[in-house]
């Protein structure tokens, strides 16, 4: 069978807070969720039987435990038949960086099946088996800006316009998410500050505001880390960035900019020395969502034609 191409987003933490341990051990969290353009791209196919993942990136693990794998044995469980399914992930989003992209392969997959194989679950009947796959894995369900509470994967989309220009700066892994709630915990844990994503809600103050609570126990892990967002700052501080920030447990970092200039003057500086950029922008929800209803579309211009 031909194979169904579907782009798979990387995400950023604009803000992310930790106000408390939830009974099961998991931090919980309050963070504000963003896509950004990065993508991997995912073919799907139908096949006879079975599973499986290819992947063009070594850093992927092409068995069971691979979470796209998962997710297409998770809708085999949901639509009670054994279809067969062969996806290939062409992977650009950083492995282990913090930008969410295994979570959202995994996500990619949960409404891909739902749309090839006829379901009609939408991501409200996709939240359970998303959760149990990782707390990212449901945020990638909606897509474009959100809230997530609880372990982070009680979420609340938001109808929020950001139009900021996006400088990436992927990491390449190092850090592990355990070993850095494992240091914020042993630091002392929540600061019990006042939640900057609050405010920032409340009265849309520049993303400039906000903060990652996590970023104090990751440089501590990672010394190495701790160098380079010394000279992401100040690249981002002399070309007028209105936030520099790491996203998730890290390890990669974004710089915020009101204009294209002012980004590229960034990565140049960062560039020259040696750090690796990606110019993005923000995806909103309305365009993630759009990619999973192409039979909406289709019947729409179907009834169309026929109402002529
Ligand atoms: O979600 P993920 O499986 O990547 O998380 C890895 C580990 O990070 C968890 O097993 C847990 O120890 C820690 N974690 C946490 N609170 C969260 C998310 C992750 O303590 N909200």
């Amino acid at each position: 069978m031909t194979p169904r191409r579907f782009r798979s987003f990387a995400k950023i933490n604009l803000g992310l807070e930790v106000t408390g341990r939830l009974p099961n051990g998991y931090h919980e969290l309050k963070t504000l969720f963003a896509t950004v353009s990065l993508h991997d791209t995912i073919d799907i196919a139908a096949t006879r039987g079975g599973i499986s993942v290819r992947s063009d990136h070594p850093g992927v693990p092409c068995n069971e435990t691979n979470l796209a794998y998962r997710a297409a044995a998770a809708m085999q469980r949901l639509s009670g038949r054994k279809r067969g399914v062969a996806i290939v992930i062409h992977k650009r989003i950083a492995v282990g960086g913090g930008l969410g992209g295994g979570s959202s392969n995994a996500a990619t997959v949960l409404r891909a099946l739902d749309l090839m194989w006829g379901l009609g679950l939408g991501p409200g009947r996709l939240m359970e088996p998303a959760k149990a796959l990782g707390a990212d894995v449901p945020y990638f369900l909606f897509g474009g800006p959100a809230l997530g509470l609880g372990r982070g994967d009680d979420i609340r989309p938001l109808e929020l316009r950001l139009d900021q220009k996006v400088l990436l700066v992927p990491g390449q892994g190092g850090v592990s998410t355990a070993s850095v709630f494992r240091r914020f915990a042993e630091d002392g844990g929540p600061s019990g500050a006042p939640s900057r994503i609050d405010s920032f809600l409340r009265r849309s103050l520049s993303p400039g505001t906000l903060r990652n609570d996590l970023e104090r126990a990751a440089i501590e892990e990672s010394p190495a880390l701790a160098e380079v967002a010394r000279r992401i700052r100040r690249a981002g501080r002399s070309a007028g960035a209105i936030q520099a920030a790491m996203s998730g447990s890290g390890s990669s970092f974004f710089l915020l900019f009101e204009d294209a200039h002012s980004r590229a003057a960034a990565s140049q500086e960062l560039r020259a020395g040696g750090i690796a950029s990606l110019r993005c922008s923000f995806v909103s929800g309305r365009s993630y969502g759009h990619r999973f209803e192409l039979r909406k579309a289709m019947s729409r211009a179907g009834r169309r034609a026929s109402n002529r």
